[in-house]
């Protein structure tokens, strides 16, 4: 067990009580480390933003803010979140269906740059901005085939999806924008992707943003210097032990940044997902363990309304167990040893699985099993009040490192 895992064991540890657990854990030190790690790695000219739709949590704000130049919302309650606990921080503000009002809301509380989905969304904005006798600051979110760059399991472009401008209409949106002066351009915004696990691929789609907006800039004649590279990187939970490789990609990023010329451009990248998943687990204690047709399931406290993750990705997710010693019955213990287990929920659908036919050395009711990477798109993803279950504590450990921790 890492330094993290075993900080979260002890935290799942103290949290029990007489009732069967169910929480989630987040490790703010882990956090914080990461975050540092990434932003001191990042070439000069490049910036990192967090998309807070992965987790927005306060406590994972806090932690997240001396290390990241800004946060990314993509909704009116998210803006309305950040600016009330951050009012100085740089916001930026993307995604599809902004309402007036959110528009409204993002000229008056100094939102950054909104990156701009359509040309009716480009027409709304300067009606809205000419009304208040502003100016509005975008990028425009551009969709752009990828005949030459791998695709992943989430790919938001490079065919018809309803996110971005098609790189067709640039043309006619570029015309628009010129008889326009309440919208400035800055520049260009590209997400075309989630879950990249391949460092070397992530670099390629990034070779091919970078050539594509100083190609544009040059026949267009702009004048712009901006260019948000999205978010995207992944998170390997089939092989937790095969996670993206940051160093290289770090390392070929600022030799891409040279050779590709762009140490003039300011490159931000908008990352959720790779920031905040690893600093969450999800715990919940085995209520229940039954074979069923030849399977062993456990029954979990808790399940995919509190932890959709797996469900919503499609995989099985990793877990170990921390074995409980206590048992207040005065009748023994159900378990298997040395056997493949699914681990369900408390929800009455078959839906609710979190792990499928994992194998376990020992698994006995009370034992606590612990899903890692749970800290992004897990608990805010989640239909937390189907069959009306309690809500999972929310334990978030101090972003000080104890004091023993470095003798680890
Ligand atoms: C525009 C945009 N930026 C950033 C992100 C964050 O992506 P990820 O969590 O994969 O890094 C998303 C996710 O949907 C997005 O749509």
């Amino acid at each position: 067990m890492n330094r993290a895992s075993a900080r979260v064991a002890e935290a799942a540890q103290r949290a029990c009580t007489d009732e069967p657990l169910c929480a989630y854990i987040y490790d703010l030190a882990a956090l914080n480390r990461h975050a540092a790690g990434l932003a001191a790695t990042l070439p000069d000219n490049c910036e990192l933003f967090y998309a807070v739709k992965a987790n927005s949590d306060l406590p994972i704000l806090q932690t997240l803010a001396p290390h990241v130049r800004g946060f990314e919302v993509a909704s009116g309650g998210e803006l309305a979140w950040v600016r009330s606990h951050f009012p100085d921080t740089p916001v930026i503000f993307g995604g599809p269906g902004k309402l007036d009002t959110e528009l409204a809301a993002a000229l008056e509380l100094g939102v950054e740059l909104l990156h701009v989905e359509s040309l009716s969304e480009l027409r709304r904005l300067a009606w809205l901005a000419r009304n208040r006798n502003r100016q509005a600051d975008v990028l425009l979110r551009i969709n752009l085939a990828l005949d030459d760059v791998p695709t992943t399991t989430l790919t938001m472009g490079g065919r018809a999806t309803p996110f971005g401008i098609d790189s067709d209409q640039l043309p006619e949106c570029l015309a628009w924008l010129a008889r326009h002066p309440e919208i400035r351009l800055h520049g260009f915004h590209f997400h075309l992707m989630s879950h990249q696990l391949d460092a070397d691929a992530h670099l390629a789609l990034l070779a091919r943003y970078f050539r594509q907006a100083r190609q544009w800039q040059k026949q267009f004649g702009l004048t712009i210097n901006h260019l948000n590279v999205g978010g995207g990187i992944g998170i390997n939970y089939r092989e937790p032990d095969r996670q993206f490789d940051w160093p290289a990609f770090s390392t070929g990023l600022a030799a891409l940044v040279n050779s590709e010329n762009m140490q003039d451009w300011r490159i931000r990248f908008e990352p959720g997902r790779y920031l905040t998943a690893a600093c969450g687990h999800y715990v919940m204690q085995v209520l229940d363990i039954k074979q069923c047709f030849g399977r062993h399931f456990a029954v979990g406290r808790g399940g995919t309304h509190h932890f959709r993750t797996p469900y919503a990705q499609g995989h099985s997710h990793p877990f170990f167990v921390l074995p409980q010693e206590h048992w207040p019955y005065p009748f023994s213990r159900s378990g298997v040893e040395q056997a493949k287990v699914t681990v369900v929920g408390q929800l009455c659908t078959p839906k609710d699985v979190l792990a499928t036919d994992a194998p376990v050395k020992r698994l006995r009711v009370g034992d606590l099993l612990v899903f890692p990477y749970a800290g992004a798109y897990a608990w805010h993803i989640s239909h937390h009040d189907f069959l009306r279950h309690p809500h999972p504590q929310h334990i978030y450990l101090s972003v000080q490192e104890p004091a023993h921790a470095a003798d680890q």
